[in-house]
């Protein structure tokens, strides 16, 4: 006997949002709806995709009528935001998104946009994220009408993939890998551990955490394809490729030089990530994400990043 698929409404049309929209599309028990600053009927670069999958776009100006209006219209039990905003408006349009499902009839979950590290451990990791995603999360607690959690993913692995490959654009400048010029600047040692989970894998376990029963979601969710090292990884793309790469180092002590003396806000952004980096912020807590996997995520067949190489060869698009 074949159900209602539930909608699953996603807040902004990003390129971590096209993957999971792609899970969400393969899956027969949900179906996604984007929320957009931007309509349907005046398409951008970024919204184009999704109008292409028949995935129906929902302007809003992210207030609260306008939010309730899209929820109650499309009937969503779940509100995924993918917003990507540093600033201080990150708590004012999450606190949108909160009252929306709180007012609505049916949407009863929602994931924050969060998709970092371990922030149980380094909530103020980036420091930046102290002015937008701190305040939110103390917002979420103050409630229980909503369920909710907290999702990270540590690094995004589609970093290590040829850009055509993946929706996720380069992340120049931060990531310590460019595969275009086959160089790495690494920040620290390169033996700091890291965790990263590919896109196609996030799209996967949102899935699954949709699928969970009310009541089983935790206040931090995360998901690790595995634990490794920037040296590691070097090794691995190198092997893959069978080419040596240029390998630079920036030391903990050079980041915090930056840290303390530039006045330039983009660089103490870019340094503030670095010194994550070292730190292993980026790294999921093990044992906790373990132990998730087997609740959560049994299905979901997370790929290594000497996996997900050999995979992205034999497809055009992972
Ligand atoms: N762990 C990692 O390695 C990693 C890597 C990348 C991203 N992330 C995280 O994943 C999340 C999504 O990132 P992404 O790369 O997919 O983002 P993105 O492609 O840069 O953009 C996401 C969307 O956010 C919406 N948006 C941006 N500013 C907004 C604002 N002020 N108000 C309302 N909407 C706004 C836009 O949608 P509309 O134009 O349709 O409104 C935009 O398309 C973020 O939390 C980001 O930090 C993590």
């Amino acid at each position: 006997m074949s159900t209602t698929p539930q909608t699953i409404a996603l807040a902004g049309t990003g390129d971590l949002a096209k993957h999971i929209c792609t899970a969400l599309l393969a899956s027969p028990s949900f179906t996604p709806i984007v929320l957009s600053r931007s309509s349907s009927t005046q398409p951008t670069p970024q919204t184009t995709w999704f109008s292409t999958h028949q995935i129906p776009i929902h302007k809003t100006d992210y207030s609260v009528p306008s939010l309730l209006d899209i929820l109650n219209t499309t009937k969503a039990t779940t509100l995924i935001s993918l917003i990507n905003d540093p600033t201080p408006t990150y708590t004012t349009t999450h606190t949108a998104l909160l009252t929306a499902c709180q007012r609505s009839t049916a949407c009863k979950r929602l994931i924050p946009s969060e998709y970092i590290g371990d922030t149980e451990t380094h909530p103020l990791k980036p420091p930046f994220y102290a002015r937008s995603r701190a305040p939110f999360r103390h917002v979420l607690r103050l409630q229980t009408e909503i369920e909710w959690t907290l999702f990270n993913v540590g690094w995004l692995m589609d970093y290590f993939l040829p850009a055509a490959k993946t929706h996720m654009r380069p992340a120049a400048g931060v990531f310590p890998i460019d595969l275009g010029s086959w160089t790495a600047l690494v920040r620290g040692s390169g033996e700091e551990v890291q965790s990263w989970t590919c896109g196609r894998d996030v799209g996967r376990a949102v899935v699954a955490l949709c699928g969970a029963g009310a009541g089983q979601w935790e206040s931090h969710t995360y998901v690790a394809a595995e634990w490794s090292t920037f040296n590691s990884a070097i090794k691995v793309l190198e092997k893959h490729y069978g080419r040596p790469m240029a390998v630079t180092y920036r030391s903990w002590e050079s980041i915090q030089q930056t840290l303390a003396e530039s006045e330039d806000p983009e660089a103490l952004e870019v340094a503030q990530i670095e010194e994550m980096m070292v730190m292993g912020c980026l790294a999921c807590p093990r044992e906790k994400t373990l132990r998730q996997r087997e609740k959560f995520f049994p299905e979901v067949g997370f790929l290594g990043l000497e996996e997900l190489l050999a995979y992205a060869d034999g497809v055009d698009f992972v």
